[in-house]
């Protein structure tokens, strides 16, 4: 059932996070409902620009409308993540969106609040929520990339701010992550002190954590085992934080490169034992079930597996 990106939040804030998972195929679909199903968990789909224009965006809302028949019992919202304002109308006015992410922390603050607070108002009108960046994460998404040098943490004075004039649900907030696999080097840890910081100065808004994929190092290995050329001293976050961020308002966990790290695993290592067989079944077999297995592991990690039961009671 597709719920409101709202009527998720609202059960699980300062509880648990509720995991928002990127999506670009059937097989990642299929794997993403068999492991919140797996793990009880409710969920949230993403959709980035770049997924919409993989193959068509139509392709995408029918997989996902499909999979809400075939597992009845999923609750899931859907969700653009990282939009422009172009996109942001697009999904509003298509109706299939529980919530949209203007993403405008590129632009000045004021220009920031400007864009938010068009989209907030288009969005409103249809009982659509949104997320909004202030601060900026380094790495890579999309067409832009920031270098560490010019990442810049949310100052949560600016933050109660620009939560009032831009009227966003939910705020995507840089407390030390970057996207991509290469986020950290050596030691890493979330900024726990900002997280607070902003928590208390706007008390009851979620926060968004971009850039939460903990690139494990033992997939890592396994991926430059099979013939991958990964920097092995890329790390991620530690997964053991997610609860406790979650439990000082981070509601909403992106995680979208882990999840690329299995499809890479699964595939180098099945042509590498495999190097005669040309029939993409098989190893994609292996793969929605490694992804299903994937999701309910991190399910448990930020805390929503098993919470599927109260957010139904809650609707
Ligand atoms: O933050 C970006 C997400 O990982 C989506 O990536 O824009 O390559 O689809 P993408
Ligand atoms: P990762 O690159 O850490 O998976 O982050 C994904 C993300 O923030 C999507 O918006
Ligand atoms: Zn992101």
């Amino acid at each position: 059932m597709i719920v409101t990106t709202a009527q998720l939040y609202k059960v699980a804030y300062k509880k648990f996070a509720v995991g928002a998972y990127n999506i670009n195929n059937l097989e990642q679909s299929m794997g993403l409902f068999r492991g919140c199903i797996q793990s009880k968990a409710p969920f949230i789909i993403q959709l980035s620009k770049g997924a919409r224009n993989y193959t068509d965006k139509r392709m995408l809302e029918a997989i996902i409308r499909t999979a809400e028949t075939i597992f009845p019992e999923a609750i899931f919202a859907v969700h653009l993540d990282h939009g422009d304002e172009a996109t942001c109308y697009d999904c509003i006015d298509s109706g299939f969106y529980s919530s949209v992410m203007i993403d405008a922390s590129h632009e000045s603050f004021e220009e920031n609040i400007a864009i938010t607070r068009r989209v907030v108002d288009r969005a409103h009108a249809k009982g659509i929520s949104v997320e909004a960046e202030l601060g900026m994460l380094g790495g890579v998404e999309e067409d832009i990339k920031v270098d560490e040098g010019h990442a810049c943490l949310t100052n949560p004075e600016e933050a109660v701010e620009f939560v009032e004039r831009s009227g966003c649900d939910s705020l995507a907030a840089a407390i030390g992550t970057s996207h991509g696999a290469y986020k950290f080097k050596g030691q890493q840890s979330l900024r726990f002190d900002v997280i607070e910081a902003i928590s208390h100065k706007v008390p009851g808004m979620p926060i968004v954590m971009h850039g939460s994929s903990s690139v494990p190092i033992e997939e890592v290995e396994r991926i430059n085992g099979a013939g991958g050329k990964l920097d092995p001293s890329a790390r991620g976050v530690a997964e053991n934080e997610y609860l406790p961020a979650a439990r000082l308002g981070v509601t909403k966990v992106n995680i979208d490169t882990d999840g690329r790290l299995v499809w890479t695993r699964v595939h180098r290592e099945f042509f590498r034992d495999k190097p005669a067989d040309f029939d993409f079944r098989p190893p994609g077999k292996i793969f929605m079930q490694a992804y299903a297995d994937f999701i309910a592991h991190k399910n448990e990690k930020l805390g929503s597996a098993g919470q599927l039961d109260a957010v139904r009671a809650s609707l």
